[in-house]
Order: structure tokens, then sequence, then C-alpha cells
């Protein structure tokens, strides 16, 4: 491995402490000076398809056996590579800012060639995937600190990063004794920005469990009018109002966002079986699809993409629903806030909801079938049973008495 790095400007030269589950890195630039240090516990998630065509989640660790030929140091960028399996790597690339550096990507590379880790893969290239971190402003001559699970997600790979303590850029060829702590570490305000703080001699990494941060809480969303016209001189075919909230867990981290209709563009299509509302605003893009079964609609299918204020964007969907439905001809109307569970991750409420995509009459909306009086239709036939019985028991009775009395007075009555 040490052939291998010696292309580059500087020589990277160390070794690797195993631990339980992380890996712990010296880089020395060519002069045998430590020029970047980690330390950094990593697993991930990643789908994958089989030749079964099924899909497959591989779970795995970042293992005690990781060479680090490939990570180097520069004067102002260094890179921090990690190779290990069969073929597997992840690298994290640094650069220097003034009295700043920070993280710029986090590339991951898999080998689906690895059966061990990826049984029965249909495919056996090595793919990447790159995802941005969250470590900004870390002052130069300090250590980078995250003892709190950090999870980058991208479309099949789920990477959760905890543990870490990196010094990228080392000028004296000491590691700084001084920490700048990620803001999920702070006890206070979450939001906060990375701050130093004062030296810390024990740089072995304790397992603390991640606090969850509380979300805060959101006023009611704003109820917006939406409406689809099939071209500029027709009235609507397609009306909703509604105040929506999504709720996403990312990790170990849960966000609510409320849509704004104040910035919301409202786009869309009306079809004989399927209508389509999409509403983009600053922070989401919420597609509804509604679908046609002849005689009543409901909401089929919600494809919600959402900027986290992590810098995350998370993207859900859910095409088997069948939430919202009422008679073609008339429109599905709920008041009160309503929960819906579209997928594991993503959460929608509503407020104040009336919507009808298909069979829109004069722009405006007909009949509407109230979610509330869902309820009290359903007493209904439980209340006409019920009086039934008790008309029964009161014949039968008077049935009962009646032949009592008869007999009594004499009467056969066969
Ligand atoms: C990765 O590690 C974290 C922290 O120990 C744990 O919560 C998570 O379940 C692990 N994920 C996988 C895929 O093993
Ligand atoms: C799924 O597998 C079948 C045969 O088992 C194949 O015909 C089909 O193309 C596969 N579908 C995809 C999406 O790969
Ligand atoms: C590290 O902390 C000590 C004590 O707070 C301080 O004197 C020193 O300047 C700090 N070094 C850096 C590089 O911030
Ligand atoms: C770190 O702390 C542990 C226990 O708190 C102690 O045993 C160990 O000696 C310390 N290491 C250093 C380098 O101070
Ligand atoms: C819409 O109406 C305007 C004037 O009322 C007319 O000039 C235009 O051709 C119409 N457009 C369509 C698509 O019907
Ligand atoms: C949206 O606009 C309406 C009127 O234009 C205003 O009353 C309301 O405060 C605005 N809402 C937000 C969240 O900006
Ligand atoms: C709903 O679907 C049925 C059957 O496909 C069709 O006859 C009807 O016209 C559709 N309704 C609307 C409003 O498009
Ligand atoms: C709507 O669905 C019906 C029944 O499934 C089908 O016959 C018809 O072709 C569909 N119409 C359109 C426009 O897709
Ligand atoms: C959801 O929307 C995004 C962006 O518009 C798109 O890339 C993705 O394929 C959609 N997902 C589904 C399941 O339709
Ligand atoms: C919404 O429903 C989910 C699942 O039923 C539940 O875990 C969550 O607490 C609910 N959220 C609110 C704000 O009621």
């Amino acid at each position: 491995m040490f052939r291998h790095a010696a292309f580059a400007l500087l020589f990277a030269f160390g070794c690797v402490i195993h631990l339980s589950r992380g890996a712990e890195v010296n880089v020395t630039d060519k002069d045998g000076k430590l020029c970047l240090y980690a330390n950094v516990m990593l697993n991930f998630s990643v789908s994958y398809e089989t030749s079964e065509n099924k899909t497959m989640l591989a779970y795995f660790d970042l293992p005690s056996d990781v060479m680090f030929n490939g990570s180097k140091c520069d004067n102002t960028t260094s890179i921090l590579k990690l190779n290990f399996g069969a073929g597997h790597s992840w690298s994290m690339n640094f650069t220097l800012n003034g009295s700043t550096y920070q993280a710029d990507s986090i590339t991951f590379s898999y080998n689906l060639n690895d059966s061990t880790i990826f049984p029965n893969s249909s495919l056996t290239d090595t793919l990447s995937v790159n995802v941005r971190p969250h470590i900004t402003d870390v002052s130069t001559d300090t250590s980078y600190s995250c003892k709190s699970k950090e999870t980058f997600q991208s479309d099949s790979v789920i990477q959760t990063l905890w543990n870490v303590l990196i010094q990228a850029f080392i000028s004296n060829g000491t590691q700084s004794k001084n920490l700048t702590s990620c803001s999920a570490d702070l006890p206070s305000t979450p939001t906060a920005s990375p701050t130093t703080v004062a030296p810390v001699t024990n740089t072995t990494t304790a397992s603390t469990p991640a606090p969850t941060t509380p979300a805060p809480t959101l006023p009611t969303p704003t109820t917006g009018k939406f409406t689809i016209k099939p071209d500029v001189n027709s009235t609507a075919c397609l009306l909703a109002n509604f105040a929506l909230r999504i709720g996403v867990q990312h990790g170990e981290k849960y966000q609510e966002i409320n849509l704004d209709p104040n910035v919301t563009t409202v786009s869309g299509s009306c079809g004989v079986n399927t209508s389509e509302l999409v509403l983009v605003s600053n922070g989401m893009t919420i597609a509804l699809t509604f679908t046609n079964d002849t005689k009543k609609f409901h909401l089929q299918a919600v494809n919600v993409t959402a900027n986290l204020s992590s810098g995350l964007v998370v993207s859900e969907a859910n095409n088997s629903l069948s939430l919202w439905e009422a008679s073609v001809g008339s429109s599905y109307m709920c008041n009160k806030e309503q929960n819906f569970t579209i997928t594991s991750l993503l959460n929608l409420f509503t407020f104040n909801l009336q919507v009808q995509p298909f069979a829109v009459n004069k722009g405006v909306f007909s009949t509407a079938e109230d979610c509330q009086t869902d309820s009290e239709n359903f007493l209904v036939p439980i209340a006409v049973g019920v009086a039934l019985l008790v008309l029964i028991l009161i014949v039968l009775l008077a049935y009962f008495i009646g032949r009592k009395r008869n007999m009594a007075s004499g009467y056969e009555s066969f």
C-alpha cells in the first residue's frame, strides 16, 4: 500500500489501529510528519437487486482491516480514503479555507461482485454514491468531533457515521487537542453552529447515545386553494383546498415542514381515469395522483421531495394508497386534522381539506362527502338493527303474555 501512495505529491504513510467497528488512521507526509488524523465508526445499509429480481438489503460495518492508500494531504486539500473488503472504499475530501476547513464530499464505492456482502447480486459492477457531509467551519488546528450518529441517505445506500474524530490539516505534526464539536453533540441549541471547546486530553471515543432532537412545534399551516384548468379559457377541472404539513424521519431526526401556499406553484392535469396535482414550494415538491374507479375516486399516489434543514434532500413515494375516497361527481371533505402515514419515513397532515379531482361542474365544488359523517353513517345501520331487535323482543313478549292469559281463560290456541 505504501507503493500505491508514492505517486502522490506527499508520501502517505501510517498504521491502522483496529477498534471494535471503526478505524483510526494516521496519514503522514513525505517527511514522516502526521498530516491527517481520523478515527471513525461507520456502517452501511445497501439495497441491491438479486438475479431473481428481488430487492435485498445488505448491512455491514466498516471492518477492522482497513487500508488507506489514496489518502493524502496537501496545503489546501486533504483526502481521507479507506479501502476495505473486496474492492470497497469510502473517502472524504477536505478543503482548507483561511482559518477554517470543511469536508466537501463523501464518496462510497461498493463492489457488487463481493458475494459475501451482496449474495446473488444481478449486477457485478462497482457503484458509487456521493453525499455531502455537514462538516463545515472547523477551525484550523482543531479536530472535528462528532459522537452523535449522522445518517446520509442516497437512493440505495444509507450510511451511518458516529464517534468521529478527524483533523484534516495538521500543521506541526501533532494532533490538536482542541475540538470543534458538531451541533448534535452540543447540549443546548441543536441549531447552533459548531463551536470550539477547550482542550480535551482524552480522544478515546465514548459511545454516548445520540440525542434525539425534538421537532419544534410549527404553527398550523395556511389553507391554500389550488386549481387546475384544462386551458386558459376553461373553468377548473380539479379543485383542492387544504392546509398541509409533512413530517419526515431521517435517521435519528424528525422534521416537519408546512406547505406555504403563498409561494407555491401549482401544476397538474385532469384525465378520465387519473388526475394529478403537483405543488412546488420553497421547501418541497408534492405530487398527488387521484384515480377514478368508475363510481368512486381516491388518492392513489403521493410523492414528496423535501429539502430538510440539514441540507439533505429526501424523496418518498407511495403508489398504492386509497385515501380521500368519495363518489365521482362529488367532493371529499375533511376539516379536522388528519394524519396519514405515507411511508415509514413520511407522514402527511391535512387540515380544512376539500378536493374534487374529477367531474368538476362550472368550476365549483359539488356536494361534499364529509369524513365526519363517515362515523355517523356507520352508526345508522347499528341504530336500525338495535331498534328492530327491541321491536322483535316486544312482539315476542306480547305474544307470550297474550298466550298465558288465553291459557288461563281456558282457550286453546294450538
Ligand atoms: C449502524 O449503527 C448505528 C449505531 O450503532 C445503528 O443504530 C444502526 O442500526 C446501524 N445500521 C446498520 C445498517 O447496521
Ligand atoms: C424480472 O424477472 C423476469 C423473469 O424472472 C424478467 O422477465 C423481467 O424482465 C425482470 N424484470 C426486471 C424489471 O428486471
Ligand atoms: C486551544 O485551546 C487553548 C486553551 O483554550 C488556547 O490557548 C489555544 O490557543 C487553542 N488553540 C487553538 C488552535 O485554537
Ligand atoms: C482516557 O480516559 C480513560 C478513562 O476515562 C483513561 O483510562 C485513559 O487513560 C485516558 N486516556 C488518555 C490519553 O488520557
Ligand atoms: C381564450 O379567449 C380569448 C379571448 O376571450 C381568445 O382570443 C383565445 O383564442 C381563447 N383561447 C383558447 C385556447 O380558446
Ligand atoms: C399569505 O398571503 C396572505 C395574503 O396575501 C397573507 O395574509 C398571509 O399572511 C400570507 N401568509 C404567509 C405565510 O406569508
Ligand atoms: C370515470 O371513469 C369511468 C370509467 O372509466 C368513465 O366512464 C367516467 O367518465 C369517468 N369520469 C370522469 C369524470 O372522467
Ligand atoms: C380508462 O379506463 C378504462 C377502463 O379501465 C379504459 O377502458 C379507458 O381506455 C381508460 N381511458 C383512458 C383515457 O386511459
Ligand atoms: C417522485 O418524484 C421524483 C421527482 O419528481 C421522481 O424522481 C421520482 O421518480 C418519483 N417517484 C415515484 C415513485 O414516482
Ligand atoms: C401520526 O401518526 C403516526 C403513526 O400512526 C404517529 O406515530 C405520529 O405520532 C402521529 N403524529 C401526530 C402529530 O399525531
